[in-house]
């Protein structure tokens, strides 16, 4: 390795960038010093792997171990597996996001020409390894880029960025989240969790998705235990998880613990970390560190952001990745940081925390942006043309250029075991379901706006429409009010559910997203657990509505007829809901999805035949009371209460001719037919066949 030591100007770090002849590139000393040396099993032979593909000592050899290999593992006693080790490198990425347009007059948006705003470059050329054995950290000033690194390492960018560049696994290059299942885990900067579960419930449901299905139950629970006891989270094991901003839950340091903890109770072989330390004391952001550090000892390979490292965190790191402005100010061994750092000019004062140092010389400083941005050029500028660099690119270009003809040789890492690690999902899908299942039921019962809430607003709006409509007799004036009651629960059955499902349903769309990133589960399994979880709710309700209500109105008192209204309005309730999962899974958000969803509704309710009669309406809207569950449902309780009444007193009629005189004569008012009670209740169930399977479709679309 030639690293100069002695001080010269900031622009000029005197080394040409230059490829390492072969005998440097197979030496222990290229990546870092200790590396063992170990067998690949490839055919290669034995190779000094120096740190590309690091083996810890006493790590056996996942890809030998097969006859006249001359691999590890050889030894006889090999019972155990050892994970496969993996070198993730990514080179050139480039990440941009659509620039910002002018904000224009309402009208302006729609006939003037849009001008092209120009894009913002937030990643610029980035390339970088992280080897099996090694703690990566990234550092750098707020805003320079490191999540946006991560998350394009991790395939989770925001769809509106465009990300270029190569990532690959081992030398195979990766081109999506999919290549990643099962082998990296990403503990991202926000924490996002389902707030009704405890801590320990939380673990529990990851330890079901997460490990490999040959784990017995009791070998999980043991880990997470222990994952538990490890980031001191056994004490707050019972307490809920919280909502930030609505309830309180555990402390916004427990919550980054369990973060750090869902994914580290895997075991991956790449984990990635987005600021695991942030919001944790002094000891327990150094006790995060040794974990991912006694990981990295294991074979795993750890890419970290870090904000701030203490000293003695900062000893722990492998390898330093520093960024300003998207741009690599350096990439290597501590060591080699401060020498470069010396070397172009700009040495670390004594007893300073070079962390400190490396993040205060690479801000951009408010008041001094123009030359804060010039020391930040200068300083990348010098590392492209360093040695660091051009050792670097070596590795980096691999997946992309191969080895330089000069080079020569092997390969720089142990090629990727394609058997090892590569399904999608952990678990079967019916273990799937059944842990999403108890995950939805658990929050569905201690969720108060799910249950406790929505029982008393129902028996509220109950007692309400009673004593509004309360003993209506068969007269006229009766006719009209009991058929008011019934369409009023219809769209009682209408609004509350459709908004409560998009409440509840859209507030958990960013944890499904995660959590299917993750390889978790499918989204079919999630979305049938998901709706099994909440049915018997959303069936209760409307048992409870039409108990208060059938009988203080005096409806149908033939106990048959009872117990098909119920039926009905259950039925209408079930396809509100349906209706509630399409529009929440047609709308990006939850705000989208509630200013759509009451307009929405609005011609489906004209078309229930109470405010206009079905025979006016013009022919070319009539396709909407096909899909219009006021229509079916009105019909089918209208049918229910009048059909068979032989004689409505006249009382209350203006005169005999306006007067409805039977059942038979005011269902024909409304253009509803006799005995469509069952053709009602089919059309029905099929709109919540109907609604349910779009909002399926919509939900896989969107989770691409
Ligand atoms: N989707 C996006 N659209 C536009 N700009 C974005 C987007 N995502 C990130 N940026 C910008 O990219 C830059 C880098 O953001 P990033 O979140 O990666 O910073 P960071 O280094 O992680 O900062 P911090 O330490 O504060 O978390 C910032 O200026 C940010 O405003
Ligand atoms: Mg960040």
């Amino acid at each position: 390795m030639t690293v100069t030591t002695e001080s010269e100007p900031l622009l000029d770090d005197g080394g040409s960038r230059r490829p390492p002849s072969n005998a440097e590139r197979r030496s222990a000393a290229w990546w870092a010093d200790s590396a063992p040396t170990v067998s690949n099993g490839t055919g290669y032979g034995s190779v000094a792997v120096g740190g590309l593909d690091k083996r810890p000592v006493g790590a056996e050899d996942s890809n030998g171990g097969g006859p006249g290999d001359g691999g590890g593992g050889g030894n006889g006693c090999a019972v155990q597996q050892a994970a496969p080790l993996l070198t993730y490198t990514w080179t050139s990425l480039n990440v941009f996001a659509p620039g910002a347009r002018p904000a224009r007059a309402p009208l302006a948006r729609w006939f003037q020409r849009r001008p092209s705003a120009p894009r913002k470059h937030l990643l610029k050329n980035v390339s970088g390894c992280a080897l099996p054995g090694e703690v990566v950290a990234i550092m750098g000033a707020s805003g320079a880029g490191k999540t946006t690194l991560l998350d394009a390492l991790t395939f989770r960018s925001d769809r509106q960025l465009t990300v270029t560049g190569a990532r690959a696994l081992s030398g195979t290059v990766v081109t999506s989240s999919r290549d990643l299942a099962g082998v990296a885990a990403y503990v991202q900067q926000k924490d996002l969790f389902v707030g009704w579960l405890t801590v320990r419930e939380h673990l529990v449901f990851q330890a079901l998705l997460r490990m490999e299905r040959r784990i017995p139950r009791t070998q999980r629970l043991r880990r997470v235990r222990q994952v538990m006891d490890e980031l001191g989270l056994t004490k707050c094991q019972d307490s809920i998880i919280g909502v930030p901003g609505k309830v309180k839950g555990i402390s916004g340091g427990e919550m980054k613990r369990l973060s750090f903890a869902s994914e580290v109770l895997t075991d991956p072989t790449i984990l990635l970390c987005d600021e695991p330390t942030s919001g944790l004391d002094a000891y327990m952001a150094q006790n995060t560190v040794e974990v991912l550090s006694r990981l990295a000892k294991r074979g795993k390979t750890i890419v970290l952001t870090i904000h701030q490292p203490s000293s003695e965190v900062f000893a722990q790191f492998d390898k330093i990745l520093l960024m300003a402005e998207g741009r690599v100010a350096f990439l290597g061994a501590p060591q080699e940081a401060l020498d470069f750092f010396a070397r172009i000019g700009a040495p670390i004062p004594p007893k300073y925390n070079p962390a400190d140092f490396f993040v205060q010389l690479l801000a951009v400083v408010p008041t001094e942006e123009a030359t804060s941005r010039e020391r930040i050029d200068r300083v990348c500028d010098a590392y492209e043309r360093s040695d660091t660099a051009a050792r670097n690119a070596l590795v980096t270009d691999y997946p992309t250029k191969g080895w330089p003809p000069t080079a020569g040789g092997g390969k720089p890492w142990l090629p990727l075991d394609a058997s090892s690690g590569t399904s999608r999902y952990k678990a079967s899908w019916g273990t799937q379901f059944c842990a999403l299942l108890w995950r939805s039921w658990l929050s569905v019962r201690k969720d108060p706006l799910l249950v406790r809430v929505r029982v008393l607003q129902t028996a509220v709006i109950a007692l309400l429409v009673s004593v509004l409509y309360f003993g209506q007799r068969m007269d006229q004036t009766g006719l009209v009010n009991i058929n008011a009651a019934l369409f009023t629960t219809i769209t009682n059955m209408t609004f509350q559910n459709v908004l409560a499902v998009i409440k509840v349903f859209c507030t958990e769309r960013a944890v499904f997203k995660r959590e299917h990133m993750a390889a978790m589960y499918r989204v079919d399994a999630y979305f049938l657990a998901r709706s099994t979880a909440e049915l018997p709710i959303f069936m209760a309700l409307p048992v409870l509505y039409t108990c208060i209500v059938y009988f203080a109105v005096g409806l149908n008192a033939d106990p048959l007829r009872f117990f098909t209204c119920v039926a009905i309005t259950n039925l209408i309730g079930l396809v509100a809901t349906s209706f509630g999962y399409f529009i929440s899974c047609a709308a990006n958000n939850m705000s989208t999805a509630l200013s759509t969803g009451a307009p929405a509704v609005i011609p489906l309710l004209l078309y229930g035949g109470f405010f206009v009669n079905l025979d006016t309406m013009p022919s070319y809207f009539s396709w909407i009371q096909h899909i219009s569950w006021f229509r079916y449902g009105n019909e089918a309780l209208l049918v229910n209460q009048w059909q068979d009444v032989p004689e409505i007193s006249c009382a209350g009629a203006l005169n005999n001719n306006s007067c409805i005189h039977s059942g038979h004569y005011a269902l024909q008012v409304y253009s509803f037919k006799e005995g469509s009670v069952w053709s009602d209740i089919g059309h029905l169930a099929l709109l919540i066949l109907l609604f349910r399977s779009l909002a399926l479709g919509l939900l896989i679309i969107k989770a691409r």
